[in-house]
């Protein structure tokens, strides 16, 4: 959502991209060049990845090597990196584990060795880390410098890309401070880190509208003007159950509901949370928490209307970023 980048930059200078929009994005929408990473660079856009970024990591050797050499004609003002893959993540959910087994993302010690460290790297870049805490991040260390250590004479710089979640209540920052300070001093490396959620934690809500509700075999479902799947992807996906302003998990006796969506998709429901009343039409269900990984990756699959974006102001004005209609619908496939 780049209509607030002018409150972010308050606080960061650059940004993480994985694509060479989002480095254009960046680009054009910050000021400065973006740390890109993607799994695969093609030649078509490589011109533009080069033009948009400060660093770029790839994925592979094969990749590397295919693109060093338009590299080396930039070689003053990018800094090329490797992905590397220490095969130790603590993340639960294969879909956000960059470490399970056969995983497509990054080289492991064992290849990097066996294959050589190639000729004009500068950096190793590692994510593995999802909504992470500091104490997950020094076991992460400790894995790199016993795998990895030998090729940080090699290096410039090494970056431990996104999962800190260091706005997170209880979060030790001392001890982020101290884990980061040792590990610069031990590695002589200058260290990057690309927090991404952690600048969206537990904001954004999701307004929703109860349009109708059925029965079938003793389940309640609130229809709703918003689907799971084309608005909240990430909770059929991860899965992840989002909180309710005003619901709780299901209580006995209390009114329980699954939610549904709009769309024609079967699967497109979660379920159950109670409410101090009974729902029906007109009534607001507002999802809470709902920008990182949520709203990104939101699609208008079925046709279903896309929420309009907008800002609660500090003084409790509600702005209108965008709104979204037919021809944002037509326009996108064809
Ligand atoms: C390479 C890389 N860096 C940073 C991030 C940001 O991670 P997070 O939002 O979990 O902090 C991601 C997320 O997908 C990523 O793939």
């Amino acid at each position: 959502m780049w209509g607030v980048f002018p409150i972010l930059k308050e606080y960061f200078s650059g940004a993480a991209a994985s694509s060479v929009s989002e480095a254009r994005l960046c680009f054009e929408e910050i000021g400065n060049r973006a740390h890109t990473y993607s799994p695969v660079y093609n030649k078509d856009d490589f011109e533009s990845i080069l033009k948009y970024s400060s660093h770029i990591t790839f994925n592979s050797l094969s990749q590397y090597y295919k693109f060093s050499g338009s590299l080396a004609k930039h070689h003053d003002k990018i800094s090329a990196g490797l992905r590397i893959n220490p095969e130790f993540s603590e993340i639960g959910h294969d879909l956000y584990n960059p470490c399970s087994p056969g995983s497509r993302l990054g080289i492991t010690a064992e290849n990097l060795k066996m294959k050589g460290f190639p000729e004009g790297v500068e950096g190793l870049h590692f994510h593995v880390l999802f909504e992470s805490d500091s104490y997950a991040l020094e076991k992460v260390i400790n894995v790199v410098e016993n795998k990895f250590s030998s090729f940080f004479p090699e290096l410039k710089w090494i970056n431990m890309g996104g999962g800190h979640l260091m706005t997170r209540q209880g979060y030790d920052t001392e001890h982020l401070i101290k884990t980061l300070k040792r590990f610069r001093e031990s590695s002589g490396l200058h260290l990057i880190l690309e927090p991404g959620s952690a600048f969206a934690w537990e904001t954004g809500e999701l307004v929703s509208t109860v349009e109708d509700v059925v029965e079938n075999q003793g389940i309640k479902t609130a229809i709703l003007d918003v689907s799971f799947t084309a608005h909240m992807p990430d909770c059929l996906e991860m899965p992840y159950k989002p909180k309710i302003k005003g619901a709780t998990e299901p209580v006995q006796g209390k009114p329980t509901y699954r939610l549904g969506g709009n769309s024609c998709l079967s699967g497109d429901f979660m379920g159950d949370w109670s409410f101090d009343n009974e729902l029906s039409p007109g009534d607001r269900i507002i999802f809470m928490d709902m920008i990182h990984y949520t709203m990104v990756k939101t699609t208008t699959f079925n046709g279903v209307h896309h929420p309009s974006i907008g800002i609660w102001t500090l003084d409790d004005k509600f702005r209108l970023i965008r709104e979204f209609g037919y021809d944002d619908y037509k326009n996108r496939l064809s």
